[in-house]
């Protein structure tokens, strides 16, 4: 990354932050009904929003492409409002869905309920792959924390990684069945070099799958595996 494009991304992230604290923060405060990738999701304060940003409506549209194999085991760390499970629950998958704020699996498991998915999700309370200890999957999907610094409040921890980079991937591996794969979408506004230098330090191999300008930002979607692994699927 240049030295402009560094500035422009901290000036579009500073832009953001103002829009956030001026006309978003109050839709994080109280409970609020929301439509995304076809799915209706009720938000309960404190739960992070994504109709609000612009990657995970994209990563839900990447999802509905063919990435989740029907039948699949898949695991989705961060799950928020649980849209990412939905969708791939509604791919046919089996899905575990993991966060660590107890207001977003209580989110999660009551829109996994009205989306008619219950069944296939299982939502767990939990720090990173702690609620998954000895389980592995075929997919690991991710819409991590990526903007860069420690989170003070549990809303921030929807947004400032933090060490939440090098400790999933530290411990990814540990976690993918044999073929295995994690989709982990990241945006240019965001501490996409900490990511990247976190999953090569963990030895793991790093594709671009998918990637779209969305004018302010863009969202890259990495598909990331052990080299021990054959090819890959698209
Ligand atoms: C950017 S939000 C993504 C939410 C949802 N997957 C989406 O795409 O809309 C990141 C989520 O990760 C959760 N999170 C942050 N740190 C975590 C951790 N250490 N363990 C589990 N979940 C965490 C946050 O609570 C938040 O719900």
């Amino acid at each position: 990354m240049t030295f402009v494009q560094r500035a422009v991304a901290r000036l579009w992230r500073l832009g953001l932050r103002l829009k956030f604290v001026l006309f978003q923060r109050h839709r994080h405060d109280r409970q609020v009904r929301e439509e995304i990738g076809g799915l209706s999701i009720q938000i309960l304060p404190g739960v992070f929003n994504p109709t609000l940003f612009r990657v995970t409506p994209v990563f839900l549209e990447w999802l509905t492409e063919g990435l989740v194999p029907a039948g699949s085991r898949v695991l989705d760390v961060g799950t928020g409002s649980g849209v990412l499970a939905i969708a791939a629950a509604s791919a046919g998958a089996l899905v575990v869905a993991v966060d660590s704020n107890p207001a977003a699996v209580d989110c999660a498991r009551i829109n996994a309920g009205t989306n008619g998915v219950d069944d296939r999700v299982e939502i767990r309370l939990g720090d990173l792959f702690e609620p998954v200890t000895g389980e592995k999957f075929d997919l690991v999907l991710c819409n991590p924390p990526y903007f860069p610094g420690q989170p003070t409040t549990p809303l921030e921890t929807a947004f400032r990684a933090g060490d939440f980079g090098r400790r999933f991937a530290r411990d990814l591996g540990d976690h993918l069945a044999e073929s295995g794969r994690a989709l982990v979408v990241l945006s240019s506004l965001g501490d996409e070099p900490a990511f990247l230098t976190a999953f090569a330090d963990a030895g793991l191999e790093v594709e671009i799958l998918r990637r779209r300008n969305l004018v302010s930002e863009i969202a890259t979607l990495f598909e990331v595996y052990s080299p021990s692994d054959g090819s890959r699927s698209r």
